[in-house]
């Protein structure tokens, strides 16, 4: 991994493969790990940059709150530095968020937008305030109190459980904490969508446990232009379900 130091953060990330930059989010509580399986059938195609979000594998956070925007002002320093002015752009559920929010706040440095698993809705009150719960929880038990409650609804395939059980295991409290503070104060980003007029893939598993297919219906109602790619039996880890499908998808950013 590298590492560039950018708003108080050290953000760690990968860069592999050659051709137009596509920058890879992971979701929540995961890493850039979670793009192992997909990365290598778009590398040859596409200048792969695979950050960990502020908090999450070798990037380090900070204590004070933050958002996705922040999150977002991360990744515009990442290609600062790496002299990259427009890029292509896909997150996973969480990664998603930030995506949404950069495109929000940098939307001449954008080229394409994919969002895997994810929306652009905020939390209901009952989800916002379970997060808080799930932050305390975390504050006194630690991290295990996420990969049991998150390993299954990530996925019914035993394979990928087992990756993603230990990817989580890793991560940092305040990392996750952190995190999720910034997805209950996430901002509603349904009305910026159709002021984005990129190429916009959407890919969804249609038994996502986390974030029900409805949320990527939703986003494609708001961007007719979208391509929407709906993955049959694939749960909330569509690029490790159907890492080759998921790469296929990916394409049309190119
Ligand atoms: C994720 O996979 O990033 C999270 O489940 C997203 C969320 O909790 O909203």
């Amino acid at each position: 991994m590298k590492y560039v130091l950018v708003n108080d953060v050290t953000i760690a990330y990968e860069r592999r493969g050659k051709g137009t930059p596509l920058v890879l989010l992971h979701g929540f509580p995961l890493d850039h790990a979670s793009w192992n399986e997909t990365a290598p059938f778009l590398e040859n195609e596409f200048d792969i940059i695979l950050p960990d979000l502020r908090g999450f594998g070798q990037s380090t956070t900070v204590e004070t709150p933050y958002t996705m925007s922040d999150m977002a002002d991360d990744l515009a320093g990442l290609l600062d530095h790496l002299g990259i002015e427009k890029t292509a752009m896909a997150g996973h559920s969480m990664g998603g968020y930030v995506v949404l929010a950069f495109a929000k706040k940098y939307p001449q440095r954008v080229s394409g937008l994919g969002l895997v698993s994810s929306q652009a809705a905020s939390d209901s009150p009952e989800r916002k305030e379970g997060r808080y719960k799930t932050a305390a929880d975390v504050a006194e038990k630690g991290v295990a109190v996420v990969v049991e409650a998150m390993t299954p609804k990530l996925s019914a395939n035993e394979r990928v459980q087992a990756f993603v059980r230990s990817v989580i295991e890793r991560q940092s409290k305040n990392g996750v904490i952190g995190a999720l503070k910034a997805m209950a104060e996430r901002e509603d980003l349904m009305s910026i969508l159709s002021s984005l007029t990129l190429p916009f893939v959407l890919i969804h598993g249609d038994v996502d446990a986390l974030i029900p297919i409805d949320r990527a219906k939703e986003i494609k109602a708001a961007i007719p232009s979208a391509k929407f790619v709906e993955l049959m039996g694939a749960g909330h880890m569509p690029m490790m379900e159907f890492a080759l499908e998921t790469a296929e998808a990916l394409k049309m950013l190119k």
